[in-house]
C-alpha cells in the first residue's frame, strides 16, 4: 500500500496503535464487513474520488477503508477539533487514505482542513454536519461541479440540507442517512445513550445514582440520554419546545418542565437539541452548586458559553475535559469537553456493533447515489427502504437471530380488503 505523503495528521509514529484500535472495531462490524467483501469483488467506486468528513475515531476510520476497498481514493477530514484521533489518523495514511486532520486544531487550521479535502475535487462526499456541503455551496462553488451526491450522517446536517433544498441551492443529491430506521432507532437512541454517559463517567468519575439529570430535547437522542440515566440510578428531568415529545416523556415516566424550573435541580445537564442556547445567562443564574453541564449536539452552541465566561470571575481545568467556572457569587458550574459533544470529545464515540449499521448505512447509500444521481435529482433523500431493510437482515444473521416469515394466506390476508 503507498502511503500518500501530502496528508497533514499530528504524528506519524502513533501509527501502530491506530491500527490495534481499527482492527478492534472490524472485529465488531460485521454488517459492515459483509459490505467490504462485495465492495472488494464488484469494486462500486473504482475511479472515484470521496471526501469523508467525520468524527475521526477507530469506526470511522474502518468505513474509509470500506471506501476504499471499493475502488475510491478516499481523502478523509474530521468533523468536530476535539474527536479526531490522532493515531487513528496515521494509521490511515499508512493503508493509503489521505488525511488532513489532527487533535484540538485551531479554527483555522480545522477549516483549512474541510478545504483541502475538497479540494481534491471529490465525486463523492461523506459529511456529518453539513460543513462540506455548506462550504461547497458558498464559499468554494469552484469546487461543486463534478459531484455527483453524498451522505449525511446526522439530524443537524440534514437539517442544514434540507434548508439549502427549500432555496433550490442544492446543487446534487444527498442520503439523508440519519434519517433511516437502523441509523435513528439504534445510533441515536442506544448509541447516544451509552456512549454520552460512558464519556460524562470517564471523565467525572463521579456516581450518577441518586443525583437528578436533566436532559434538554427528546428526540432519538435525548430518549437515550434520559433512558440509560434512569437505568443508572438517576431521577430524570426532560425539557422539550415540542409539546408531543413534553408528553411522550412524561409517559415514558419522566418529569417534563421548562428550563428555567429545570435548572434549580439539576445535578448533571445534557443538552441534545440541535439548537443554541439551550442553557444561558437567566439559567445560570439559579443552578445548584457544583452542577455539571455537558452537550451531545453536534454543534458547542447549546451551552452558552459566553453567558458562562462573563458571569464567572475564575475559570481552570482541573480535570481533563472539565473547566471549572466559579460565579461571580462564589458557585461552582462544571463544563465537560468545552461544550462539544462530550462522547465524541471526551470518548470514542458509539460502540462499534451499533455504528457497525449506521456506517453499512453510509456505504450503501453513496453506493446508490454514486449509481442513480442523475435520475434523483438535486435533493435531499431518504435511504430506500429496502438498503435499510437489507442492513436489518445482515445484522440479525450476523446476531445468529431467525425471525418468522409470511405464510402465503397471511401474505394474500393483510393484502385483502374482502377476507378479514
Ligand atoms: N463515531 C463516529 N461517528 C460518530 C457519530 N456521529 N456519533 C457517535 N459516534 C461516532
Amino acid at each position: 500500500m503507498t502511503v500518500v505523503t501530502d496528508s497533514i495528521v499530528a504524528d506519524m509514529s502513533l501509527a501502530p496503535n491506530g491500527h490495534l484500535k481499527i482492527d478492534w472495531v472490524r472485529e465488531h462490524m460485521p454488517v459492515l464487513n459483509r459490505i467490504r467483501e462485495r465492495f472488494e469483488k464488484e469494486k462500486p467506486f473504482a475511479g472515484l474520488k470521496v471526501a469523508i468528513c467525520l468524527h475521526l475515531e477507530a469506526k470511522t476510520a474502518y468505513l474509509g477503508k470500506v471506501i476504499q476497498a471499493g475502488g475510491a481514493e478516499v481523502t478523509m477530514t474530521g468533523s468536530n477539533p476535539l474527536s479526531t484521533q490522532d493515531d487513528v489518523c496515521a494509521a490511515l495514511v499508512e493503508d493509503g487514505i489521505r488525511v488532513f486532520a489532527k487533535y484540538n486544531p485551531s479554527p483555522e487550521e480545522y477549516k483549512s482542513h474541510l478545504i483541502k479535502t475538497l479540494e481534491t475535487r471529490p465525486d463523492l462526499i461523506i459529511d456529518d454536519g453539513g460543513d462540506l456541503i455548506t462550504i461547497l455551496h458558498s464559499e468554494r462553488q469552484d469546487l461543486i461541479s463534478q459531484v455527483r451526491g453524498g451522505a449525511e450522517e446526522t439530524t443537524t446536517g440534514i437539517l442544514r440540507l434540507k434548508a439549502l433544498e427549500k432555496e433550490a441551492k442544492l446543487n446534487f443529491p444527498m442520503v439523508a442517512v440519519n434519517d433511516a430506521f437502523c441509523k435513528y432507532l439504534f445510533d441515536n437512541r442506544y448509541g447516544t445513550g451509552q456512549s454520552v454517559w460512558d464519556g460524562i463517567d470517564r471523565t467525572t468519575n463521579l456516581v450518577v445514582a441518586g443525583k437528578t439529570v436533566v436532559v434538554a430535547g427528546y428526540g432519538w437522542c435525548g430518549k437515550g440520554v434520559a433512558l440509560r440515566a434512569k437505568g443508572l440510578g438517576a431521577k430524570v428531568i426532560v425539557t422539550e419546545i415540542d409539546a408531543i415529545k413534553a408528553v411522550e416523556a412524561y409517559m415514558d415516566g419522566f418529569e417534563v418542565m421548562s428550563m428555567e424550573e429545570a435548572a434549580k435541580h439539576g445535578d448533571y445537564f445534557v443538552t441534545v437539541t440541535g439548537n443554541r442556547d439551550i442553557i444561558r445567562k437567566e439559567h445560570y443564574e439559579v443552578m445548584k452548586d457544583g452542577a455539571i453541564l455537558s452537550n451531545a449536539g453536534h454543534f458547542d452552541v447549546e451551552i452558552n458559553k459566553v453567558d458562562l465566561n462573563a458571569m464567572s470571575k475564575s475559570v481552570r481545568t482541573v480535570r481533563k475535559d472539565i473547566e471549572e467556572f466559579v460565579l461571580n457569587d462564589g458557585r461552582k458550574v462544571y463544563l465537560l469537553a468545552e461544550g462539544r459533544l462530550v462522547n465524541l470529545a471526551a470518548g470514542d464515540g458509539h460502540p462499534a456493533e451499533i455504528m457497525d449499521m449506521t456506517f453499512a448505512l453510509q456505504a450503501v447509500g453513496l453506493e446508490y447515489v454514486s449509481k442513480n444521481y442523475e435520475q434523483i435529482g438535486k435533493k435531499v433523500l431518504n435511504v430506500p427502504y429496502e438498503l435499510d431493510a437489507m442492513v436489518a437482515q445482515y445484522k440479525l444473521e450476523a446476531l445468529g437471530i431467525k425471525i418468522d416469515t409470511l405464510t402465503p394466506e397471511q401474505k394474500a390476508y393483510l393484502e385483502s380488503w374482502v377476507e378479514h
